[in-house]
């Protein structure tokens, strides 16, 4: 009973999807907690070559599917992400048919550029310095993520971490528009320009890092060690992670939300039979803003 946003083409998104950016996660550990979240009611799942669990998602899908743990694989809504090396025009389509080879699928709802910039860097798993990046030719990646479509690879296009600036840029040469925008978004860092500018241009927005990414090189506890959440939260009977997750449906953003845990996935899953008041939403909007990992050169726009 996962809500849906609408996609451009009639395409359904459920809100919720699992993250799998899982680094340095056992294969197996992975894939079992993928197949967990099926079992609980997951449909929607995130991954992204940078992230090295394509073939762990693959394997689950397969495996849920083969156990008839979902009927078809039409149920499913999975995204997965073109990483900065291979953001130059010739490299996009062969990119996309590795990630659809891995994931064992013959199409991915959602394809992504990962970031607004590209690198000519050896590794594919490797997070760039700002040395190590260049401009993207927004054009010509983006008229091959086009082409991606046109030949049914891909269901939906769409960016990640892309600001204003960027989008800006990419809806000056784009033929199609950007389905959606998946960037870091929870209540202490609300991007709401952002979020108007992509609501007037009809592009949808994916939260990642929803609670804050704890225990990641590039998340923290500010979410959910929020004072102001933790109230909400105990008043509202409800965890700061559901306060947090109920806040972004609220504004009409998906979210993935990221447990490899099968208590807290189902937990994350229960958002939609109560609502923040009025007053929650006033004290959500004066908490402090700040995106969390300010030093990382990673989710800057170069032009
Ligand atoms: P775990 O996998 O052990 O549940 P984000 O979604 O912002 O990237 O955050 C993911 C992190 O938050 C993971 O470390 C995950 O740990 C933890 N987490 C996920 N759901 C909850 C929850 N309901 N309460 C507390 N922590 C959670």
């Amino acid at each position: 009973n996962i809500s849906r946003l609408v996609l451009p083409g009639n395409h359904c998104m459920p809100v919720i999807g699992l993250g799998t950016a899982a680094f340095q996660i056992p294969h197996e550990v992975a894939k079992t907690a993928i197949m967990e979240a099926i079992k609980a009611g997951y449909r929607h799942f995130d991954t992204a070559s940078l992230y090295g669990t394509e073939q762990a998602l693959g394997e689950a899908i397969e495996e849920a599917l083969k156990h008839g743990l979902v009927e078809s694989r039409a149920e499913l809504f999975i995204t997965s992400k073109l990483w900065i090396t291979d953001a130059y025009p010739d490299r996009v389509l062969p990119a996309l048919q590795k990630s659809v080879r891995l994931l064992k699928l013959e199409y991915l709802d959602l394809y992504l550029i990962h970031m607004p910039f590209s690198s000519r860097l050896k590794s594919d798993r490797e997070f760039p310095s700002k040395e190590d990046i260049e401009p993207l030719d927004v054009k010509g990646v983006w008229a091959a993520m086009e082409e991606c479509k046109k030949l049914g690879l891909t269901k939906s296009i769409g960016v990640s971490n892309f600001p204003v600036k960027a989008l800006e840029n990419l809806l000056s040469v784009a033929t199609i528009i950007p389905s959606l925008n998946q960037v870091e978004m929870n209540p202490t860092y609300q991007q709401k320009e952002l979020r108007e500018y992509c609501k007037q241009k009809g592009i949808l927005i994916t939260a990642y890092s929803p609670l804050g990414a704890p225990g990641t090189f590039w998340g923290n506890n500010r979410v959910l060690d929020n004072e102001i959440l933790i109230d909400i939260a105990k008043s509202q009977g409800k965890s700061v992670a559901q306060v947090s997750l109920r806040w972004l449906f609220e504004q009409g953003v998906g979210f993935i939300a990221k447990s490899f845990n099968k208590e807290r996935m189902k937990q994350n899953l229960e958002i939609f039979d109560w609502s923040l008041t009025e007053n929650d939403l006033e004290k959500i909007s004066q908490i402090k803003q700040m995106r969390l990992n300010r030093e990382q050169p990673l989710y800057e726009y170069i032009a």
